[in-house]
């Protein structure tokens, strides 16, 4: 079962906003409704919403009334920006989104079917890929994983954050499949809770063994020696490691170094942005104070009572050990080693 695919002439995708109660899936047929899920959550994580634009970008080329490619680019621009403004700190939409503009402005194409044919299957292209790179990641991650290890883990970076498998959670499951055996402590990430609600549902129906625990006994653990390796994902890494990934990831990076704890990121090339030179550049999401006060319309305070949230913090590079790529584990120095990553050598 994949999180996102083409369905028909429309995208599904499983909607992360009722689970782990139920089971359903969203069946879209606009680039703005896809836009509008990305937005809401109904699909979430860096490498479904990168997928997911890629379908809306094919949406809006087939929903074009266009009949000259001049056209379809103009209208293919105008979905773009409505779905890149639907989250701006994961890259892999603006990635996704620009493969496909790219494609569309290449000259190549002199019929507009041919385009929007040739754009549904860079999107199909797009998602098939985010597989199989999720599964070498998990490969070269599994090397990280000692036999009984305790993984600390935050958000949900698993099949439902990509089209399948997952990055952190795929370094988890890869080493699973392994037959190691492995505990995963899942931090139940406030305020929209992927860990307890997202993660916990995939380990469970793996068979991994898991706890759930509140975001605020992370430092606890580490205390009494019960963690011996940190995984987290990534929606944005720059040129020198720096990396935005989930509220609350910073503090845990702080706290896994002041306790000597190997802490790694696992992210594909598509998360990294060279064009960014520290994590001071990367766009920030802040959303809707109700999420913290009102969580998944269950108000927690009365309605007056203020409350900010951002989506997002910066882990700065000093903190990682590595960050895991499909292209092997890149080391310290970052700013070299990502770029050799980024251009295909193994490293
Ligand atoms: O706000 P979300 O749920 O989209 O945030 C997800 C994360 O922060 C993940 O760690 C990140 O997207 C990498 S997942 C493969």
């Amino acid at each position: 079962m994949r999180t996102v695919e083409w369905d028909n002439g429309g995208v599904k995708m499983i909607d992360q906003r009722s689970l782990p109660w139920t089971l359903e899936f969203a069946r879209l047929e606009t680039a703005e409704a896809v836009a509008e899920s990305i937005q809401n959550m109904t699909v979430r994580g860096a490498p479904a919403i990168g997928a997911a634009a890629a379908f809306g970008m094919a949406l809006a080329a087939r929903n074009s009334p266009a009949d000259s490619i001049e056209q379809l680019i103009r209208d293919l621009r105008l979905s773009a920006e409505t779905l890149k403004a639907a989250r701006p700190t994961a890259v892999n939409l603006a990635w996704a989104v620009d493969k496909l503009l790219a494609i569309a402005t290449s000259g190549e194409f002199k019929r507009v079917d041919d385009l929007r044919d040739v754009l549904l299957t860079a999107a199909q292209q797009i998602a098939d890929e985010d597989v199989a790179i999720n599964s070498r990641m998990g490969r070269h991650g599994a090397r990280l994983i000692d036999e009984g290890a305790t993984i600390l883990h935050h958000c949900n970076t698993g099949s439902l954050a990509t089209v399948d498998y997952g990055t952190a959670l795929g370094v988890v499951r890869a080493a699973f499949e392994q037959g190691k055996g492995i505990h995963v402590l899942l931090d139940e990430t406030r305020p929209r809770l992927q860990g307890s609600r997202l993660s916990a549902w995939e380990l469970d129906q793996q068979g991994i063994s898991y706890d759930i625990i509140p975001d605020t006994a992370a430092g606890y653990y580490m205390s009494k020696g019960e963690i011996d390796i940190v995984l987290v994902g990534a929606d944005r890494v720059a040129a020198n490691g720096d990396f935005a990934n989930k509220i609350g990831t910073y503090q845990l990076a702080i706290m896994a170094a002041a306790h000597a704890i190997p802490f790694y990121t696992v992210a594909p090339t598509s998360t990294i942005d060279l064009s960014l030179c520290s994590g001071a550049e990367i766009p920030i999401e802040e959303r809707a104070p109700d999420e913290v006060t009102t969580p998944y319309g269950n108000p927690i305070v009365p309605p007056h009572f203020k409350a900010r949230n951002p989506a997002f913090d910066i882990t700065p590079h000093r903190y990682l050990s590595g960050i895991v790529t499909e292209n092997g584990i890149a080391r310290p120095p970052f700013d070299t080693n990502l770029r050799r990553a980024v251009a295909g050598d193994q490293l």
